[in-house]
């Protein structure tokens, strides 16, 4: 996705919510047309703003069961996409834990046939991206000003690598990474915009942006996973921690949190978090993707 695809998407974004057409189903944009979910891994935020911002948008909603479905049977996501193309859905929305499964087979589809990527394996979330990112220039809007830390499992972590693609396009300041070394990513991978911190107290100094990560337990070896308590102690992001950052500093997180782990209760629902309007932000973001790619 090109710069200016992402400041179209956000200024398409920013006139839904002026217009409160985020909150309300009355538009007819995508009128006629049938828009699929196949979630191949659980879901709760994605799923629901993407049913919710195509129902918005006036189209037909499929949300197909995979636990009940014939992929049971053994059925190919391709197969089970021209299965549901030739019942005339046009625009299909999916969550793989296959990080190529995606990709592979927006190759391979009719061109009429839009693919959305709502989570590939451990590569990319990037219409998380686009929503955090959306939500980051509500508060501050010059991208070039900004030091964002990346606390946590930023290695096992799909929204880590979308975020990191999309601060690179929008051109911020400085981009950190904070945790312990088996949760960094290879120094390979890393962008020269990067540094890596061990230690919460210097990797958070004077940051912008927060945004805390959740321990991908179920993409890691049980011997892997620490233990929650003591990884709370050392990197959870408590009110004390916080305080390290710029006063006006605002916390990020996107979701499902583990309270008391990667972040504390206080800190979620505290005045300088911003993750329900993180939440609220998706559903005009994806409303104004799926817009963007029918031409609208
Ligand atoms: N942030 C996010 O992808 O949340 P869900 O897994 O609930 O969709």
């Amino acid at each position: 996705m090109s710069r200016q695809t992402i400041l179209d998407i956000f200024a398409s974004a920013e006139a839904i919510i002026a217009a409160g057409q985020h909150e309300a189903p009355i538009l007819t944009d995508l009128k006629g047309m049938t828009v699929a979910n196949l979630f191949y891994e659980n879901s709760t935020r994605t799923w629901a703003s993407f049913n919710l911002a195509a129902k918005r948008l006036g189209a037909e909603v499929l949300d197909l069961d995979i636990e009940t479905s014939s992929i049971q049977k053994g059925e190919s996501l391709l197969d089970t996409i021209q299965t549901l193309q030739a019942m005339a859905c046009q625009l299909f929305v999916i969550r793989h834990s296959d990080a190529d499964a995606v990709m592979d087979v927006a190759q391979q589809v009719n061109q009429d046939v839009s693919i959305i990527n709502a989570g590939a394996g451990m590569l990319a979330h990037p219409t998380q991206a686009l929503l955090d990112a959306f939500t980051i220039r509500q508060h501050k809007p010059d991208f070039s000003q900004l030091t964002i830390a990346l606390l946590g499992d930023v290695r096992h972590s799909r929204v880590a690598k979308s975020l990191l693609a999309i601060y690179e396009k929008l051109g911020v300041g400085q981009v950190r990474l904070v945790g312990p070394e088996a949760f960094m990513p290879s120094e390979e991978s890393l962008g020269e915009q990067l540094e890596i911190f061990h230690h919460v107290e210097t990797g958070l100094q004077d940051v912008d942006v927060v945004v805390a990560l959740r321990i991908q337990k179920e993409r890691m070896a049980m011997a892997e996973i620490p233990n929650d308590g003591h990884y709370y102690r050392e990197y959870g992001l408590s009110e004390e921690k916080l305080a390290l950052a710029k006063p006006d500093v605002i916390v990020m997180h996107p979701a499902p949190i583990n309270r008391g782990v990667e972040i504390a209760s206080s800190v979620v629902d505290g005045a300088q978090s911003v993750i329900f309007e993180q939440v609220s932000n998706g559903v005009a973001i994806r409303m104004a993707l799926m817009k963007i790619l029918r031409g609208l």
